[in-house]
């Protein structure tokens, strides 16, 4: 039976989508599975733990079309830590637009990374409307891939999973657009400025 380590690379990882998205996970996976946080202090350490493991599944956001600086940065020190063993690494990918297919060059990213680095390619599941998801309905759709993604780990499968919200463009913008406001109302923050390439008011 293999064990697996889920290292979660969203810069806001204790509050993040990703927990949830591994919360999920370690629950459908029948495995051992070990959960970490990736922080900028921890890079050894989970390097160390990779060396304990069958597999690595790495949970992270879509972060301008590509992989967060975090977990790129944590990546280079795993290649100069040049592992002892060779984990099968997989990969579970959320993004805030609604096609999963967003997600597609990041997958590339850390396929790329696992071949030059010998790193044998696992399973992927590309979420789209990954902000949103967990709170509607749609929640139970992305626990069945969840289950598949964990199953076909497991079985030491290649296989890509995709899911996102039914909805058309139209709605989802709508729907996204509003909650964006209100949660800017919420905040003291216009609509002007929240569009504005201005960071700090
Ligand atoms: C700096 C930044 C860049 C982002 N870039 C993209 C992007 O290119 N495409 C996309 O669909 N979502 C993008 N998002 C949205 C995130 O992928 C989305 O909010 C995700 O659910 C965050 O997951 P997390 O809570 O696990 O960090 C971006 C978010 C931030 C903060």
């Amino acid at each position: 039976m293999g064990k697996i380590l889920i290292i979660n690379g969203s810069p806001r990882a204790p509050k993040s989508n990703s927990k949830q998205y591994a919360a999920l996970f370690s629950k459908a996976c029948s495995w051992e599975s070990h959960y970490r946080d990736l922080t900028r202090a921890n890079h050894l350490e989970l390097c160390q733990a990779a060396d304990e493991v069958s597999d690595v599944l790495f949970v992270f956001p879509l972060y301008a079309d590509g992989i967060p600086v975090t977990l790129l940065n944590f990546l280079k020190t795993w290649e100069e830590y040049g592992s002892r063993q060779k984990p099968t690494v997989s990969v579970l990918i959320n993004c805030g637009f609604l096609e999963a297919e967003q997600n597609n060059v990041a997958v590339k990213m850390m396929e790329l990374y696992c071949r030059e680095n010998g790193l044998p390619f696992g399973s992927v599941l590309k979420i789209g409307g990954g902000e949103a998801i967990l709170s509607t309905p749609f929640r139970i759709l992305v626990q069945a891939k969840i289950k598949k993604l964990a199953r076909a780990i497991v079985r030491q499968e290649n296989r890509t999973f995709q899911v996102t919200m039914p909805l058309s463009k139209k709605m989802f913008l709508n729907a996204s657009t509003s909650y964006w406001i209100r949660y800017g109302e919420r905040h003291g923050i216009t609509r002007e400025q929240m569009a504005s390439m201005q960071i700090e008011p």
